[in-house]
């Protein structure tokens, strides 16, 4: 099934509120999202959802930071309404994938409260330190490893603090070690200080891991999206980490990147070991016939992806973020999408990312009509393809005021995790009723134009687009089955791909510039006609001769099959 899967990835806090909830509290919640499930299914066509955090958590993370990983936000509904969503889901035919957030918990995790009192046997199943001297003996951390969130240091800066540094001076990250009174030891957080890392060197660490994979697999959820993979692999002997000395400020932005990272985290045989070690969950003998999946939030070069990706390819995939991380160019993506799948192992099963809940949303990113070229394009590749909800309505990111945030101290994403845009007509564009200046983000009222309500029955929509897209691939033999090949153009701006499956074949051409292009193409066939096309579904298929060539409108993206 996960082969050509769409799954749509859900941001709970914010997707849709039960209307019979009283009072309404202004927050998505479970029993929104199983009545939003025949949307998704019926009228969009997709095949699976991944469910962002929805554990008990103090929220310092927006949800990844776990509090308990068998618990259900109160905020959000309760295990009753969690069970009632899976049966849903499994009724209509989707597929439920949940977040595993394995690299830490919330500093509230009854783990880590016994952990820093030495409680219970608990003692290492963080990474304690007692740390080390300076020459003036003072205490300092073991190491100079950093925190992901070192952002706040920059804009502190920028608020003027760090006065003493010179311009041309780096601002310092935040180290990723926190001292505890309590236990008088430092304690290692990646994230930020309420997230302390689990010790996964620790074998019973990983036993309790995989009891909570079991735990939800139990409950009949059919996979996992593992979040921040690669600081779970962890050099164990703490070295220090290289300075980059290609860091600056402009580019790289966060001061996190002024390391190289070999040791806090991309530590491959360890990371090895525990991907492998998940993946043998799936594959216990109680969960055959299952079906399961795991997708890898991993960060890195291709060749490391690859390598990762090797691990258990019947079972487990890294995300592409390919298309979230070049430019929009044609020979870019060409030359990445070539690698990638000439790479990706036969029993493998690729993916395409536009956007998710950490990133820029795709409209914002690249402006209205090249989010659908961009579409368009992923959904005719092979694999399984994500959509972050909302992108099927081509929303924006919002201007979220600084007062009205949730992620101001760790990377200000809100502005990609304001609430979806149903119906223009409602209160609060038909995601909640409560007040509005109690919604947990604001309405981005710049999008109410493109609410679903709105775009349901207008022909010519980016909803309509994607309904159209996730359809045809579907139909269409080539593109649930066949191999991609890149295709030569004479056109530098063109990129053209096929898919074949036996005598199957289908051809795709995205022109990535605003301008009209002429193209002609060496494709395995030469009369075709086009079949659907990003500018205006609407449009009758017409013959086009591949080999004499054809006009792309501005941006396109066309689907071509032969004749
Ligand atoms: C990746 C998640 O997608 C992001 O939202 C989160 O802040 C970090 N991992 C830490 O869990």
């Amino acid at each position: 099934m996960w082969r050509q899967a769409v799954i749509y990835q859900i941001y709970p806090w914010t997707f849709y509120e039960d209307p019979k909830r009283k009072p309404q509290r202004g927050i998505g919640s479970l029993k929104g999202i199983t009545q939003k499930l025949p949307y998704l299914r019926e009228e969009l066509g997709v095949d699976a959802i991944w469910l962002s955090p929805f554990y008990k958590s103090p929220m310092k993370d927006c949800g990844y930071d776990i509090s308990s990983y068998v618990d259900i936000h109160p905020d959000l509904g309760d295990m009753d309404d969690f069970d009632k969503l899976i049966e849903k889901a499994h009724d209509l035919g989707l597929k439920i994938m949940i977040d595993f957030v394995a690299n830490h918990t919330s500093d509230q995790h009854e783990w880590f409260q016994k952990s820093r009192k030495r409680q219970d046997g608990f003692d290492d199943w963080y990474i304690w330190h007692p740390g080390k001297k300076d020459e003036h003996g003072n205490r300092i951390p073991p190491n100079n490893w950093a925190s992901v969130f070192s952002m706040p240091n920059k804009k502190a800066r920028e608020r003027g603090e760090f006065a003493e540094l010179r311009p041309d001076e780096w601002t310092p990250p935040i180290s990723a070690w926190q001292w505890d009174e309590e236990r008088g030891e430092y304690y290692l957080h990646s994230f930020a200080k309420e997230q302390p890392d689990l010790n996964w060197s620790n074998p019973v660490v990983r036993q309790a891991m995989k009891d909570v994979m079991r735990f939800w697999l139990d409950k009949g959820v059919d996979g996992f999206r593992v979040d921040a993979i690669n600081w779970m692999g962890k050099n164990m002997s703490l070295e220090d980490e290289q300075v980059n000395t290609a860091y600056s400020e402009e580019y790289y932005g966060n001061p996190y990147d002024q390391l190289l990272k070999a040791n806090s985290c991309n530590y491959m045989n360890a990371l090895h070991q525990y991907i492998w070690e998940m993946c043998e969950v799936l594959r216990e003998e109680q969960y055959e016939n299952r079906d399961l999946r795991m997708i890898l939030e991993a960060h890195m070069g291709e060749s490391e992806l690859r390598e990762l990706n090797a691990i258990a390819p019947d079972v487990s995939s890294t995300f592409n973020f390919g298309a979230m991380k070049l430019k929009w160019s044609a020979p870019e993506r060409r030359l990445q999408l070539d690698y990638y799948y000439e790479n990706l192992d036969a029993r493998n099963i690729g993916n395409q990312v536009n956007g998710n809940h950490d990133e820029t949303r795709l409209a914002s990113r690249l402006g209205d009509e090249v989010a659908r070229t961009a579409a368009v394009m992923n959904f005719f590749l092979p694999g399984m393809k994500f959509i972050y909800n909302g992108e099927e309505l081509g929303l924006h990111n919002a201007d979220v005021p600084l007062e009205k945030m949730r992620d101001h101290e760790n990377g200000f994403r809100d502005g990609e995790r304001t609430p979806m845009i149903w119906d223009d007509r409602q209160e609060n564009a038909g995601f909640s009723s409560a007040d509005a200046d109690q919604l947990w983000l604001p309405i981005n009222t710049n999008d109410l134009g493109n609410s679903l309500a709105r775009q349901e029955n207008d022909p010519k929509s980016s909803f309509s687009l994607y309904r159209a897209a996730i359809k045809l691939a579907k139909e269409i033999e080539a593109f649930r089955s066949g191999a991609y090949r890149s295709v030569p153009t004479n056109n530098i701006d063109v990129f053209a791909f096929e898919r074949k499956s036996g005598d199957d074949e289908a051809l795709v051409l995205v022109n990535f510039s605003p301008n009209m292009q002429y193209v002609s193409v060496a494709a395995k066939f030469s009369q075709g006609k086009s079949v659907l096309s990003s500018v205006d579904v609407t449009l009758n298929p017409q013959e086009v001769n591949l080999t004499e060539g054809l006009h792309l409108q501005p941006n396109e993206a066309m689907v071509v099959l032969p004749v």
